[in-house]
């Protein structure tokens, strides 16, 4: 594949391109730096025994190292769902996925030259790591994280492809100006309290064609929420219930009264700080950290339910169209609580979808949408909120390392909304109940990435609301609304 021989050679541009600071951290101080754009070029690998067990870490940082071990950061490079793609991209592209999607799944693996793939390991074949490695996003690849070239990087200048600079050793890189360690020593950076440091790995952009087919961090950048200077960790690295203050009170977490997050930092620390970062970075995904039965796994799986919970809003309206009992139903979708765009990152292949059911007034079904089938697919004419990714040449597809455009932009910007339309008929009074689910992927990408009849994707129900009317469209009744539901209305009258 020429096109991968073409990334490669733009990466080894973006390292001449570099400053020369870029050799020094953040005092000044020359280091023993490793970035992977080099590696990949120059072929100088570090050894995996250059970063340490989390283990290790989680002797004197049990809190971090409990919510990081439940966390998709500790599992990213096991996640089956990722080798399965990864396995294929491997397979279609004759060896060229090795590194690219390694560099974010396990940078370890990619930057010391110890990740193998097996074609004979599972369905479309595995992949092995050593040690650290396999542990994916671990302590150590964050925390000797010292600098980013993205700068200069292909994709104008944001962050992105995992864009980092590590320099593995005993010095641990943080958030905290005067901290003291008996075991590592410590160097304040800044970088680490900022957007930009999730953004290395939360922006993916295609290697050749440059598109931006993950696009958190650009998405972020363009919110209200960046404009208040509220940062990926101020929602990621707390508890759901103070994600929410955050995004209903527009103010960071250490700025909100009583936010009750203090503690040691790390056993045989000196003092106690005002806020202790929590590490189970809670997203949407419920599915694979209990798959795997990972300690931590099952809370993991209910943070991420009640973040989905605690994100969207439903309103909905009638207007008759006829005098004949039809109407127009409008359900309205806020996003209420996303510091960006919902859904993010793998925008083309998870579903947040509406479930729309219309009774007449003895409790016949007039109009369904959005119910799944008996095989767990949602029906045509289904409102989604995703993106649609095409190829090259237009067709669709989900596999990031052929996206070259998106057809259909359908996500929720923060704090806006969307409408999902509908029409029906019916006589007399009429109830609606709409509610809003997510999962994160259709059960023909699990089918086909596990085999069939290994999971079942589960739906998480995100909202939901129920309303009757009369044959004029006003509201009659209302059941199961939420407080949130009522701020949402106000906004609409
Ligand atoms: C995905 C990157 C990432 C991983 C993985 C990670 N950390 Fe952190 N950690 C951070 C960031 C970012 C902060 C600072 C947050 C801020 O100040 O906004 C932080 C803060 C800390 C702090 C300072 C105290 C605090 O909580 O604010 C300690 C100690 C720490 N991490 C230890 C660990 C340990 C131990 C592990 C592994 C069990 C780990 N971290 C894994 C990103 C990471
Ligand atoms: C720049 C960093 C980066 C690169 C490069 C990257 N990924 Fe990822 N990948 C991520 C992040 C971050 C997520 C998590 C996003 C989320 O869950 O919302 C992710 C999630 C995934 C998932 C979903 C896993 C799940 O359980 O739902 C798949 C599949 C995946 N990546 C495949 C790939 C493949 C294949 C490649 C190479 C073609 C690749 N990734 C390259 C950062 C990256
Ligand atoms: C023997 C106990 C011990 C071990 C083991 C340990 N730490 Fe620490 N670490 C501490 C203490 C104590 C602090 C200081 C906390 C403070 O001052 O509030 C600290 C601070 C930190 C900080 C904050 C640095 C800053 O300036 O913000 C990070 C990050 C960190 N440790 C990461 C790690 C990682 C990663 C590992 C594993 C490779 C690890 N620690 C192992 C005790 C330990
Ligand atoms: C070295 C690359 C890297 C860095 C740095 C990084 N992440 Fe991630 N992150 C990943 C990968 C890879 C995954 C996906 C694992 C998977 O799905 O298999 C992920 C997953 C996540 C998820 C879970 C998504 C879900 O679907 O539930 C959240 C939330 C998240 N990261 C937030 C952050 C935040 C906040 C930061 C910055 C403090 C950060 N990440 C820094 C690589 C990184
Ligand atoms: C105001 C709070 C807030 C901020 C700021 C924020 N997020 Fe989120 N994030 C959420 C909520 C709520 C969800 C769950 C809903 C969803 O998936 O969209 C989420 C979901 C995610 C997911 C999982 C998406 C999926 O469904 O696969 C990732 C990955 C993520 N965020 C990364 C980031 C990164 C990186 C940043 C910074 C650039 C960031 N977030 C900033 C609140 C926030």
């Amino acid at each position: 594949m020429k096109h991968i021989h073409a990334l490669l050679s733009i990466f080894a541009i973006s390292v001449l391109m570099l400053s020369p600071t870029h050799a020094k951290d953040m005092s000044g101080n020359v280091i023993k730096q490793h970035k992977l754009s080099e590696i990949a070029t120059t072929k100088i690998h570090p050894k995996v025994e250059d970063w340490e067990d989390p283990m290790i870490c989680g002797g004197c940082h049990e809190r971090q190292y409990k919510g990081w071990m439940g966390s998709m950061h500790s599992i990213s490079f096991k996640d089956p769902i990722f080798q399965a793609e990864w396995a294929i991209a491997e397979k279609e592209t004759g060896g060229q996925m090795l590194e690219l999607c390694g560099g974010c799944h396990t940078p370890i693996g990619v930057l010391t030259n110890t990740v193998k793939f097996d074609p004979s390991l599972g369905k479309h074949g595995g992949f092995t790591a050593e040690g650290v490695a396999e542990q994916g996003v671990s302590c150590d690849v964050c925390h000797t994280a010292v600098g980013s070239t993205h700068a200069s990087s292909p994709y104008y200048g944001s962050p992105g492809n995992n864009s980092l600079v590590f320099s593995p050793g005993n010095v641990k890189y943080g958030p905290i100006k005067d901290a003291k360690s008996p075991y590592h020593e410590t160097e304040y950076s800044e970088m680490h309290t900022k957007a930009e440091f999730c953004g290395n790995c939360h922006n993916i952009f295609h290697p050749t064609n440059k598109f931006p087919v993950e696009h958190t961090y650009d998405e972020w950048k363009m919110t209200p929420y960046a404009q208040a200077g509220i940062v990926c960790q101020d929602c990621h690295m707390v508890p759901v219930e103070t994600a929410m203050r955050v995004a209903d009170e527009m103010t960071r977490p250490k700025d909100l009264k009583d936010h009750g997050l203090g503690g040691y930092a790390g056993m045989g620390a000196e003092q106690e700080r005002s806020l202790v970062h929590d590490h189970g970075f809670v997203g949407g995904n419920a599915v694979i950290a209990p798959l795997l039965g990972v300690e931590g796994g099952e809370e993991h799986k209910a943070e991420a339910i009640k973040r989905l919970q605690s994100v969207a809003s439903l309103d909905m309206n009638v207007r008759p169209l006829d005098k004949n009992g039809t109407y127009e139903l409008n359900v309205k979708v806020t996003n209420e609580r996303a510091g960006h765009q919902m859904p993010t990152s793998l925008t083309f292949m998870r579903q947040i979808w509406l479930e729309v059911v219309v009774k007449d007034q003895t409790g016949n079904v007039v109009m369904t949408s959005g119910q799944p089938d008996e095989h767990n697919n949602l029906p045509e004419g289904t409102v989604i909120f995703r993106n649609r990714s095409v190829d090259a040449n237009g067709k669709d597809t989900i596999d990031p390392w052929k996206i070259a455009g998106f057809t259909e932009m359908n996500t929720i910007p923060p704090k806006g909304h969307r409408f999902g339309t509908y029409a029906f008929n019916t006589l007399g009074t009429f109830t609606v109940e709409a509610k809003l689910h997510y999962r994160s992927y259709p059960q023909k990408v699990a089918n086909k990435l596990l085999g069939k009849g290994i999971v079942t994707v589960p739906a998480i129900e995100m909202a939901s609301m129920q309303r009757s009317f009369d044959q004029r469209g006003r509201m009659l009744a209302e059941e199961n609304r939420p407080e949130k539901v009522a701020r949402a209305d106000e906004r609409l009258n």
